[in-house]
């Protein structure tokens, strides 16, 4: 089956691209290189462009009129950024994405999965959630992910769109053979500062937040390997039909994540026995706007998507460890 990839440079749509390829498909991808680096499309057919383009996006239909569905992942994605500048993550996920899924109707490729993200939920004292949980975005960002939402679902009641909506839970890890994985310079996120730390680009891991309502006070999230996210879209494409029919609606939203919620100082501790030395760690109050985190109740993905993930919170360490070890040879810089 061909696939329309937006984003398919970036970190999660390139490994999305080849867990594609491994299933005996194809992706197609559409990409601005705004963030994305072209070294992760690899040899893949390649459109370089916006997702509002509308003229690019009738000739990427012109030119592969067999493309069955529409993997939405260009995004801008940076939360603190998002709060700088609202204007470009409106305009960019929202006003732009608005186009494509009017254009991708129009063209009549009306099969549509969509990346959001577990950010959009309220806290939850047991902190485990399900699709049909109190949402409270609490950043532009996670509320132009909820923006998105919203449309997808009332142009799915009005128009032949149809939506699987995907709340990823925390991507980690690489490509499993190494050719893509996370490629920000000072990756934010907690595991990319564990790994800086354990390779001594920075003097120490910093827990920011230890007073949370936790078991160990510190924030709890679920960790996903992202090549068992990326077979998440896979087998979302390929039961794409059914699934809607068995949502017995034009959309539904489904939560992926493993189903264990883990706290930062057990991420800590998984990170230690796999990396094999000590880490050394530093507490320091929560940053402004940091939550709790929560962890997905899979429910809803094991019954439509009949997929649970396969690999561990240690197999997505040693792959990010390793990964951390390969970059600088694809992308040039450490
Ligand atoms: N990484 C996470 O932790 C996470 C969690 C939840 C949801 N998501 C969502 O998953 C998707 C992919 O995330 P990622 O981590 O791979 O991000 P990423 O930044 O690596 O990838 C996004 C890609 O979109 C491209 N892009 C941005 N704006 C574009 C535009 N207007 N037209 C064409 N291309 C454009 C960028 O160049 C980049 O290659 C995003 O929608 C993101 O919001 C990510």
């Amino acid at each position: 089956m061909k696939v329309l990839v937006t984003g398919g440079a970036g970190y999660i749509g390139s490994v999305t691209a080849k867990a594609l390829e491994e299933a005996g498909h194809t992706p197609v991808i559409l990409d601005s290189l705004l963030t994305g680096p072209l070294a992760f499309v690899r040899d893949r057919t390649f459109y370089e462009g916006d997702i509002a383009d509308r003229a690019l996006l009738r000739r990427v239909v012109d030119e592969h009129p067999d493309i069955e569905a529409t993997i939405h992942m260009a995004a801008r994605i940076v939360v603190p950024e998002s709060v700088e500048l609202p204007y470009e993550y409106y305009r960019d996920n929202v006003a732009k994405s608005l186009e494509l899924f009017d254009e991708l109707n129009n063209l009549g490729k009306t099969r549509v999965l969509f990346s959001s993200s577990a950010s959009l939920y309220a806290t939850k004292d047991d902190f485990e959630v399900t699709e049909d949980d109190a949402l409270d975005p609490p950043s532009p960002y996670a509320r132009t992910k909820r923006m998105m939402e919203q449309i997808l679902q009332d142009m799915a009641v009005a128009t032949d769109l149809r939506a699987i909506i995907l709340r990823y839970f925390n991507p980690i890890g690489s490509d499993p053979d190494l050719e893509s994985g996370i490629y920000a310079k000072e990756p934010s996120h907690v595991l990319g500062q564990l790994v800086m730390a354990a390779r001594g680009q920075k003097d120490a891991f910093t827990i920011t937040g230890v007073d949370h309502p936790t078991r160990d006070g510190t924030g709890i999230r679920d960790y996903i390997h992202v090549w068992d996210l990326a077979r998440a879209h896979v087998r979302a494409i390929e039961k794409f039909d059914e699934v809607i029919a068995e949502a017995a609606a034009p959309s539904v939203i489904i939560n992926v994540g493993t189903g264990e919620g883990v706290t930062v100082r057990e991420l800590v501790t998984a990170f230690q026995n796999v990396f094999g030395h000590e880490v050394p760690v530093r507490e320091a109050p929560p940053r402004p706007g940091d939550a709790v985190g929560a962890f997905a109740n899979v429910d809803r993905s094991a019954r439509l998507l009949d997929w649970r993930t396969e690999l561990s919170l240690e197999d997505a360490i040693a792959s990010a460890l390793a990964w951390g070890e390969k970059r600088r040879e694809i992308l040039g810089y450490e």
